[in-house]
Formats: structure tokens, C-alpha cells, sequence
């Protein structure tokens, strides 16, 4: 482990001429992945969902990282995380999502309120000086940025409001107006390569003419990209538009968009690990989700205007026209992704030189070093 640290942050660099991958091992070993678990997704804010996911009072999901059952739920007074592990003998309380009025434990069907307050356990009341009202789910620290619509967590007690370290996102996003948006096809994946593998290969357009020769290269050409200067906590890839065609879901246009933002597909990184593809007509939201060095799971969604959210019919039809494009495109980076992930394994392997085109890498690349190097 102390050698791939070493070589992880013997190529940092601040200077786009210098700037290199992390070195292969970061992608294969076992014992880098439980440092990057300590390190960052135990430490840091990450951006697990959007409010539209929880709207009304009684909405939730669940979701499952780094070994925690978590529990997302809007109560009345807002959106609050829980471990959803029963306080009495540890099953799950909830699985999926849906609406709740309480939840059940469906072994001995302790009954939890949405604000994680036990309200009932049967029989217990036998048991001499049980109380119900000082037992409550644990909670997980949750903030929503409310200009963004987005949910955030971390484990740590000790990091600093999000809002803080999100600087000027909402500024770019704005016209999107993304807290107003809501889902639509909802979707699960799960690959057999390191998270840091899946989020790159979605965050440049340097592939595309190569990998995408007949998908992006035709809608978004490698020769019309250009990353945006990072920032602390996220990075931004443009891939500009080569065409007036269609572009992937075919869904009416967000309106008040500046023209620029019409000719962009932007790929936003929020470290560590959420992306937001950015078309002119819909978001595509995905959480992606580690499971070990070479798995990861993603969840994602997409997000439109609740107008058009309301036609089922519409949204439908522009995803099935969209449907081969995507599948296809979606293929191209699943092999393109798999064939880094394989390389990965060579001793002979060593860290290599990003283009400028991949600046929104070399960013990312720099994120992970820095919290890596932070003790
Ligand atoms: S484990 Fe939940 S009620 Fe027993
Ligand atoms: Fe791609």
C-alpha cells in the first residue's frame, strides 16, 4: 500500500503540462480502495440524491454504501438520512422506495416514525423499564443545497457546510433551474471496474472520435470540447454540439437557456461521486456507487420539467426514439471502460499523460491525491 500511495502522489502536479493519471494500482488494489473509503467516502459530503426523489412527506429509497443501509426519507420537517438497520435485532426496516406512513420491521415489527423515532415494539412493554420513546434510528448528517435541488451526506461530524465548498456551481447550473426538475427513468447498472474508471470515461469528449466514432463523435465531436478550470469540489467537461440534430432525449428544450447553453452537452463531476450530464432538454443524475476495487454500482435518473414530467406519453416516446443511440453509446463506454479496468492489472503499466482535453481528469485526479495525502 505504501508504494501505491507513494506513486499515487509522486505525479501530483499543478500545472496542466505536468499533469498525469494516478498510477494503475489505484484502480486494482484492494488496500488503496479501504484507503479511499476512509480517506473520502467516509470523510467527505457525497451527492446522493435529487428532492424530486423524496417530495412528498412519506417519500423515500434506500440505498447502500460502504456497508451502511441507509434510509431517505422526507419528514415533516424535511429530508433526513437514517440507518434503516432495526434497533432490535438488525434487519432492514424499508427496501426500495415508495411512500410510508411509519416503517415495519417486518421480523417483529418494531414500527419506526419518518422521523426515526421508535413508536411501538410489541410485547417489549413486558420487559420491566423499556422505553420506546429513548430508543431512535441513528442518523446520518444530510444537507440539501436548496438552488440545486440536491441531497448531500457525509460520515464525518467534522466537514463543513457543502454549500461552502461548492463555489460557483450553482451559478453555472442556474438557468436549469435543477431544483424545480423531476425524475424520470430510473435506472440501475452494475460493472466489473474501479468507480474512478466509470465516473472518467463519462467525463471527456477526447474518446469520442475514436470509441463514439459513430454516436457522440457525429452529435458531439472531440474537436468541440474544452474543460472548464477545476474547482474544489467538482469539474466540468463541455462537449459541444456539431449539428442542429436531435440531440439525446428529443424532450422539448428547458426554457430561459442562453444559446450557448443549447449547443452543450455539459458532463459535471461533483466529487467524489456524482455526475450530471447536462443536455438542453433533460439532466441525466447519476450516483455512482464503489463495491470494492472493480465493482460499482450507479443509480441514475433523469430530470426534466414537471410540465413535461406530466406527459408520460411524450417523455416515453422521446426516450424510445433516443433508446439505440444511448444503448449503443452506453456500450461503447462499458467496453472502452473494461478495457482500461483489464490494462489496469499490468506490472508494466505506469501512470500516463493527459491531453488537455481531459483536464476534468487531471482534476479529479488532483481531488483524490489531496484527500489521499490529507492525514
Ligand atoms: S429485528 Fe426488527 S423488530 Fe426484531
Ligand atoms: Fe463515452
Amino acid at each position: 500500500l505504501e508504494r501505491i500511495v507513494s506513486a499515487v502522489l509522486a505525479d501530483a502536479s499543478q500545472n496542466p503540462a505536468t499533469a498525469r493519471t494516478l498510477p494503475p494500482a489505484a484502480f486494482t488494489s484492494k488496500e488503496f480502495y479501504d484507503l479511499e473509503v476512509e480517506k473520502i467516502f467516509k470523510r467527505e459530503w457525497l451527492c446522493i440524491g435529487h428532492v424530486s426523489q423524496v417530495a412528498k412527506v412519506g417519500d423515500y429509497f434506500t440505498l447502500d454504501m460502504f456497508g451502511e443501509l441507509l434510509l431517505v426519507v422526507r419528514a415533516q420537517d424535511g429530508v433526513r438520512v437514517f440507518s434503516r438497520v432495526c434497533l432490535h435485532r438488525w434487519a432492514p426496516i424499508a427496501n426500495g422506495e415508495g411512500n410510508a406512513k411509519a416503517f415495519s420491521c417486518p421480523f417483529h415489527g418494531w414500527t419506526y416514525a419518518l422521523d426515526g423515532q421508535l413508536m411501538n415494539a410489541p410485547f417489549m412493554d413486558k420487559r420491566e423499564g423499556f422505553d420506546p420513546k429513548s430508543c431512535r434510528l441513528p442518523e446520518v448528517r444530510a444537507e440539501i443545497v436548496e438552488s440545486l435541488g440536491l441531497i448531500f451526506i457525509t460520515f464525518s461530524d467534522r466537514a463543513d457546510s457543502i454549500s461552502d465548498q461548492l463555489e460557483d456551481l450553482p451559478d453555472f447550473l442556474k438557468n436549469f433551474r435543477l431544483s424545480e426538475l423531476v425524475q424520470v427513468q430510473p435506472a440501475e447498472t452494475d460493472a466489473p471496474f474501479n468507480w474512478k474508471i466509470l465516473l472518467a470515461t463519462g467525463m471527456e469528449a477526447y474518446h469520442h472520435f475514436i470509441a463514439h466514432r459513430e454516436t457522440f463523435e457525429r452529435t458531439h465531436p472531440t474537436r468541440l470540447s474544452w474543460c472548464e478550470n477545476g474547482r474544489k469540489a467538482w469539474t466540468l467537461c463541455h462537449a459541444g454540439a456539431a449539428t442542429e440534430m436531435p440531440l439525446t432525449t428529443e424532450l422539448p428544450l428547458f426554457p430561459g437557456l442562453r444559446d450557448q447553453e443549447k449547443k452543450f452537452l455539459d458532463l459535471y463531476h461533483i466529487f467524489p461521486m456524482t455526475r450530471l450530464v447536462v443536455y438542453p432538454d433533460a439532466v441525466r443524475f447519476r450516483v455512482v456507487i464503489p463495491d470494492g476495487p472493480t465493482r460499482t454500482r450507479t443509480r441514475a435518473i433523469y430530470l426534466v420539467r414537471p410540465e413535461v414530467a406530466a406527459q408520460a406519453e411524450l417523455v416515453k416516446a422521446a426516450f424510445a426514439a433516443s433508446q439505440k443511440f444511448s444503448e449503443q453509446a452506453g456500450r461503447e463506454d462499458y467496453d472502452a471502460s473494461v478495457m482500461q479496468q483489464r490494462g489496469a492489472t499490468s506490472a508494466l503499466a505506469s501512470s500516463g499523460a493527459f491531453s488537455p482535453l481531459e483536464a476534468s481528469l487531471w482534476h479529479f485526479a488532483e481531488y483524490v491525491r489531496a484527500r489521499i495525502a490529507a492525514n
